[in-house]
């Protein structure tokens, strides 16, 4: 498997470099000496790439709206690219990025490990790279990533199945089905990480009773987060393990899974089970609403936008950004991360949560 390891250490060093950096930024229009160092900036309104992996969930669509909008906003001049999953694709965009003279980069990788050398030729360019939501692995061609935590996610995701299950399903043991995202996906691991943290010990103890005996990576994950494969694997758990069974909860990594898993056991004659997700897409809010699917985990993408356009201004002025929350090793080198909060939806907090997301909140209005 992938290494990756994460060290809260480093953060002195990166305000120390902060400091440092003060001062000697140059602000204003510049040209770029392609040094890689804090201290060299680009054009004002230089071209920015932004490679997103595929559109198939609510939260990369989202993306490429709001980073051509808030881009030109901020005087830059947007590429917006999303590849259809397709690893050769994405390659062939940000490779034609480069040749389009972007200053930088930002990247949500399909595969984590397969960019190494189009990112190499930006890097040697002189391009900053920047992932986004997802980690970029095993190439020391990345500046930052930003993304919500993904252990944590995982984390928020764990506790939010077991307390759907105290609540809708009475005392336990529960009987349960483990769902993970794409293996490609740097992310789809980290989550399952973080949610068998929380979910292990219960299945330790016997509250938690996974029936197929699937609790693997490799034997839960989804490829290319697939929600149709999701939808057929769980047909095939609720045909070979449940004739004589309710199943009373499943681990689901994103909110398109969730629905698909759903759907699969109610075509099974099965109450809906508690099932958490991820996105906050508009048909899990409403299925939430209406008291089906259980959970989802919010990870605005607005704020994911903002944060690396503050990035690529600060690179742009030849400034330091502020110092990132942690840094993880990819493999290569230790990436410094910029990692914002994930936050739990139910129906009960959900008006509160979506407050100042008039979208988001006219769902629960309708
Ligand atoms: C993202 C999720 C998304 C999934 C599938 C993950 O890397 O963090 O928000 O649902 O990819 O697109």
């Amino acid at each position: 498997m992938k290494r990756r390891t994460f060290t809260i250490g480093g953060l002195a060093a990166a305000g120390t470099l902060l400091l440092a950096a003060c001062g000697g930024g140059r602000t204003g229009t510049t040209t770029d000496s392609g040094d890689g160092g804090g201290g060299s900036g680009f054009d004002a309104d230089a071209t920015v790439g932004v490679a997103l992996p595929w559109l198939g969930t609510q939260n990369w669509a989202e993306a490429q709206d709001l980073f051509t909008a808030q881009l030109k906003e901020a005087g830059f001049t947007p590429l917006v690219q999303a590849a259809d999953n397709k690893v050769s694709q994405q390659q062939q965009q940000i490779e034609a990025m480069v040749q389009k003279g972007a200053k930088a980069i930002v990247v949500g990788p399909i595969d984590g490990t397969q960019l190494g050398s189009a990112l190499k030729s930006a890097k040697d360019a002189g391009i900053r790279i920047i992932g986004y939501d997802r980690l970029i692995e095993n190439t020391d061609a990345v500046d930052a990533v930003v993304q919500f935590g993904s252990v944590r996610t995982g984390e928020l995701q764990g506790q939010s199945l077991l307390d759907g299950l105290a609540e809708r399903k009475g005392e336990g043991p529960y009987n349960i089905e483990l769902f993970g995202g794409g293996p490609a996906d740097p992310n789809a691991p980290n989550f399952f990480t973080g949610a068998m943290s929380v979910l292990q010990p219960k299945i330790d103890d016997g509250t938690l009773v996974v029936v197929s005996g699937q609790v693997d990576f490799q034997q839960v994950a989804t490829q290319d987060w697939d929600n149709g494969k999701a939808q057929s694997r769980m047909d095939s758990l609720l045909a070979s393990n449940y004739s004589d069974k309710e199943i009373h909860g499943v681990l689901s990594p994103n909110d398109g899974i969730a629905r698909a898993i759903i759907t699969a056991c109610k075509a099974a004659g099965q109450e809906v089970p508690v099932v958490d997700g991820l996105d906050a897409e508009t048909e899990s809010i409403t299925s939430i609403w209406n008291g089906e699917q259980y959970s989802t985990v919010h990870k605005p993408t607005k704020d994911l936008v903002a944060k690396t356009i503050e990035l690529i201004t600060a690179y742009q002025k030849g400034e330091d950004p502020e110092a990132p929350t942690e840094t993880e090793n990819n493999g290569t080198i230790d990436v410094p991360v910029y990692a914002l909060d994930p936050v739990v939806v139910t129906k009960e907090n959900a008006e509160e949560v979506f407050q100042d997301d008039p979208d988001r909140l006219a769902l629960l209005k309708g």
